[in-house]
């Protein structure tokens, strides 16, 4: 099954905004394997944007992914990549249309409250930059004898 890295940013979590968009991801029809507040450190985010270290915004996008907790997650469903790309909208809030997370929530370009992963190459490097192994749990939600 594909599973994809999803991060609430600094701004999301200021904003209140984790449940909000926990809640879309799992009424969509998803499942959450792994989650966790954490403060990103200089490193990592360096590490989590290598590819645009070329780009004129590469340190105001530095220091915005690190001014505060992020929520990383990691979602499991069929085709979750590309679907939750969809969902969250396009990158920049005056594009993205009205009932993506974006449309609904953002409006500046930097501070666009959620990270998707965008291929399944991404999905792979940014799970392994985050999470270890042991931390990403595999259930299935069919088996209702859990639930006691
Ligand atoms: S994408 O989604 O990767 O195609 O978007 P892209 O335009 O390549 O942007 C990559 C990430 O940089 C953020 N971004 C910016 N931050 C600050 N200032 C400016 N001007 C800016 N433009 C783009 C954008 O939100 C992307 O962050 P992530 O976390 O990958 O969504």
């Amino acid at each position: 099954m594909e599973k994809t890295f999803l991060m609430v940013k600094p701004d999301g979590v200021q904003r209140n905004l984790i449940g909000e968009i926990v809640s879309r991801f799992e009424s969509k029809g998803f499942t959450l394997v792994g989650g966790k507040l954490m403060q990103i450190s200089q490193e990592l985010a360096e590490q989590h944007y290598g590819e645009h270290k070329e780009r004129p915004f590469f340190g105001e996008l530095v220091d915005f992914i690190t001014s505060g907790p992020v929520f990383a997650m990691v979602w499991e469903g069929e085709n979750v990549i590309s679907t939750a790309r969809l969902m969250m909208g396009a990158t920049n809030p005056k594009e993205s249309a009205p009932g993506t997370i974006r449309g609904d929530f953002a409006v500046t370009v930097g501070k666009n409250i959620i990270h998707g992963s965008d291929s399944p190459e991404s999905a792979v490097r940014e799970i392994g930059l985050f999470f270890k192994e042991e931390e990403l749990v595999s259930y299935d939600k069919s088996i209702t004898s859990w639930i006691n």
